[in-house]
């Protein structure tokens, strides 16, 4: 059996905006992952089975945009392998769905590690984020690029859309709470309502995009250098911008006034937004009374991270 895991992903700044060529950093959070595990099997053909997603099936009853399945057609195409191995593929995840924790991209990636060293031919690093980012567009229409990016190499990212990916030093390590609305949201449907308001005024939000990308380069030195009195200061400017774009929700906003009054040095939304999950920066001492905050103010669960 083969079998591999990758973990979720939290983006600490710059979403959004990424997706319009400025730079995001994001980092990887192993406390949730997915997991596949690639069998010989003694019926024929390529089985799938997801028991989180209600899912078991025949790779042939799959449509050919159904991600899973694009991620094994993606494989087998790549290795050139042509008639289908009889094996039994059984995916698991922590990760919370729809929530910008990255749980496409690491479900893609677990699978994509483990089929294609079932194969005898495991492929490299930056094979596996390119398929990733493949079937990332099923999910998402048009993503930038940085979850597949983050869940692969499993490093702090700083990445710019079409550059090869860069990883960024920790000078001094820090704690993040992880809070989750509950609120399953679209990234898909949510980039594409920033694209309608980029192209109704693309001036204006292209000024609002730098200054995003501005907060990501100013957090990049600030992490860089152990600077962490900067960094909660700036989660709270790149939120602000956030809020502009309209990506803020009524339970997002709650969860961060709540994170904020407990202590939290500053706090945004991580990843689509509208829903799925905020991050807040906490002296590490501080981060359990920050977590119980955010639980008393609905979050549906919370984790806390050091970075
Ligand atoms: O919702 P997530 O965590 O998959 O993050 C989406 C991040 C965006 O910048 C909104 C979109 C993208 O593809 O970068």
């Amino acid at each position: 059996m083969s079998s591999a895991s990758a973990p979720g992903k939290i983006i600490l700044f710059g979403e959004h905006a990424v997706v319009y060529g400025r730079p995001a950093l994001a980092v990887p959070v192993r406390q949730v992952q997915a997991t596949a595990e690639v069998e010989a099997s003694s019926r024929s053909g390529v089985w799938i089975a997801a028991p989180d997603i209600g899912l078991a099936s025949e790779l042939a009853q799959l449509a050919s945009d159904q991600p899973l399945a694009a991620a094994v057609r993606g494989v087998f195409s790549a290795l050139g392998i042509a008639g289908f191995p009889a094996i039994q593929i059984r995916i698991s995840s922590s990760i919370p769905v729809a929530s910008g924790l990255g749980s496409g991209a690491a479900v893609s990636v677990a699978l994509i590690r483990a089929l294609s060293a079932h194969l005898g031919q495991p492929l490299s690093d930056e094979q596996v984020s390119a398929l990733t980012f493949e079937i990332e567009k099923l999910h998402h229409g048009t993503p930038s690029g940085i979850d597949n990016t983050v869940v692969t190499y499993a490093r702090p990212v700083y990445f710019v859309k079409g550059q090869p990916p860069e990883t960024f030093k920790v000078g001094a390590p820090f704690t993040i709470v992880i809070g989750d609305t509950g609120v399953a949201a679209s990234t898909k449907a949510v980039v594409s309502d920033v694209r309608q308001l980029w192209q109704t005024a693309p001036r204006r939000w292209e000024d609002v995009f730098d200054r995003v990308g501005k907060i990501a380069r100013q957090a990049r030195a600030a992490i860089e250098s152990g600077d962490l009195s900067a960094l909660g200061p700036l989660m709270d400017a790149n939120q602000a911008l956030l809020q502009i774009m309209s990506v803020s929700s009524p339970e997002l906003e709650r969860l961060l006034s709540a994170a904020r009054a407990a202590g939290a040095q500053g706090a945004k939304l991580s990843g689509g937004g509208r829903g799925g999950n905020m991050i807040a920066l906490a002296a590490k001492e501080k981060a359990p009374a920050v977590a119980e905050a955010l639980l008393s103010a609905g979050a549906k669960r919370t984790i806390i991270t050091q970075v």
